[in-house]
Formats: structure tokens, C-alpha cells, sequence
């Protein structure tokens, strides 16, 4: 059973690699909000030592993000049409948990959000010299007012960092040793809705609600994973610290999508 929900996995993947395949997505070629040159924008992007998201910057130019180009099925282009982001975040406020160098920040500014908080504590050595880096270049380029704190999610509380309308949980979960604490501290900020996109264990039976954990680097040779939920354990995860009709929006491989309400 397990080797079969494997083999369509995978088949789904390709299937989707090959759509992506077939489309091009062609970068705005319109200056940026700044009004920076193509020039000025191309020597500030070339000097950030590591692009963790692949940012259109205008001039037709886009950060070379390590997760892969537009086009890459779970490139932070890609997850914002997948996740179905509301068209326009406007007048509402938004917390992005894990931003990196802001990709999804800058996204629900760009659809009219009038108060972003992107948040991160760079949990590796590596980031921490590199990620702020990014983010500063890509704010000042784009002429954003999303604001930088450096935070862990475990720090969240509604006294300190007062309540956002939607919230973003990306790539962060199973990076988490106590999942389920993050999840109470992501709600309590919560003011209507979190968007959670994880890494999932999509090859088990789904009826029973199930965690692994990963002691040693198990999953993609990386050893800040650490916990992969099924889909089921995944929505009990969140209903369980208060969360309303969590509902699954988007799957790819091993990577799936909730939206859930306060
Ligand atoms: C895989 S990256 C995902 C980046 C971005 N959210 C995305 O989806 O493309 C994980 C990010 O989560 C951050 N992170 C890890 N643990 C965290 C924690 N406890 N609190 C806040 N951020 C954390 C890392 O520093 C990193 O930027």
C-alpha cells in the first residue's frame, strides 16, 4: 500500500514538473518601486553572498534563489499561486514566521497589506551572516515598508507582537523540535487566518493521525528536520490548539498546504 501511494507520488510530481516545463514565465521588466536603474538594482543583487528565494526585482532581473528559479514547482513563485493567497491583502495586517529574504512578505505588501512583520532567527550559523543580507537588499530595491525583527516563533505573544490579520507559517514546522508549542504561539497572534506550508510524510495511510521523528538528518541529508506528520496528524496538530476548519489546499511530493481559521 505504502509502495503504491509512493509510486503515485512521484507520478504526480513529474506530472506537474512537466506542466511547469511547458510554460515560461517571463519577469517584469517594469523598474522597481525605488526607481533604481537596472544597473544600480543588478550591483546591489550580485553583492548578497546567498539568495535563499528568487525575487523579481524589475528591470526583468530575479534574485538567483537557492530553492530554485519561478518555475521550480515549489519556488515561492510557484507556493503563492498553489496556496491560493487571497488576491488582495488589503488594509489587513500580516506576519510572515521563517521569512528568509522575505519573498512572502513582499507578496502581501505588493497585493496591499498596510502592516507586514517579517520574523526569523536564523536558526544556522550560515544564515545568520547571509539571510538579512538578502532581505535589506531586496526591501530597499523594492522601496518596502515590510519591518524585520528577529524572533524565534517560540517567542510570539500577543502583548509583545499584537495580532495579524493572516498568518504565515512557511517551510518552518518541521524545522520546530516542540511543533505543537509553535502552533499555540502561532495562534495566540492569529487574528483570522495561518497559512501553513510544511515538509509532510505523504506515504502513509491517512485514517490515523501520525508523527515521525527524525533523530538524525533522515530526511534530505538535513539535520534540522525534525518531525514529519501525516496529513491527518498534521490537521489534529491544528485543530487541537484551537484552530477552526483547517483545510488542505495544496500537496506536492513530500510538501502540503493548510489554511486555518481563528
Ligand atoms: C526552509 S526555510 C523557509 C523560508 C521561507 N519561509 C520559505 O518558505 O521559503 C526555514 C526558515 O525558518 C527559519 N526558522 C527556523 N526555526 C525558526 C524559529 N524557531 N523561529 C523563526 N524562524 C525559524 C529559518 O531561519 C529559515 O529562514
Amino acid at each position: 500500500m505504502r509502495l503504491l501511494r509512493k509510486i503515485i507520488v512521484k507520478i504526480k510530481s513529474q506530472l506537474v514538473k512537466f506542466r511547469l516545463s511547458r510554460t515560461l514565465i517571463v519577469p517584469s521588466q517594469t523598474p522597481p518601486k525605488s526607481g533604481m536603474n537596472r544597473e544600480q538594482v543588478k550591483n546591489k543583487m550580485i553583492q548578497v553572498r546567498f539568495w535563499w528565494h528568487s525575487i523579481e526585482l524589475g528591470h526583468g532581473l530575479v534574485t538567483p534563489g537557492h530553492q530554485g528559479d519561478l518555475n521550480y514547482p515549489t519556488s515561492a513563485y510557484q507556493l503563492v499561486r498553489n496556496l491560493k493567497f487571497p488576491e488582495s491583502f488589503k488594509g489587513t495586517s500580516v506576519l510572515d514566521i521563517g521569512a528568509w529574504d522575505g519573498y512572502f512578505s513582499f507578496e502581501a505588501e505588493k497585493r496591499g497589506a498596510n502592516k507586514v512583520l517579517a520574523i526569523d532567527n536564523f536558526y544556522r550559523d550560515r544564515l545568520e551572516e547571509t539571510a538579512t543580507q538578502g532581505f535589506e537588499v531586496a526591501k530597499e530595491i523594492l522601496a518596502s515598508k515590510v519591518e524585520f525583527k528577529k524572533a524565534s516563533v517560540y517567542d510570539l505573544n500577543p502583548e509583545t507582537f499584537g495580532l495579524f490579520d493572516t498568518v504565515f507559517f512557511f517551510g518552518v514546522f518541521y524545522h520546530l523540535k516542540h511543533p505543537l508549542l509553535a502552533l499555540e504561539k502561532v495562534y495566540s497572534v492569529t487574528k483570522e487566518m495561518m497559512i501553513l506550508e510544511t515538509h509532510y510524510e505523504p506515504y502513509w495511510d491517512g485514517k490515523k493521525p501520525l508523527a515521525v521523528f527524525y533523530e538524525k538528518a533522515e530526511v534530505n541529508n538535513d539535520p534540522t528536520t525534525f518531525w514529519g506528520f501525516n496529513e491527518q496528524g498534521l490537521l489534529a496538530a491544528v485543530r487541537s490548539v484551537g484552530f477552526k476548519r483547517p483545510e488542505v489546499v495544496y500537496r506536492y511530493a513530500d510538501r502540503i498546504g493548510i489554511k486555518a481559521y481563528k
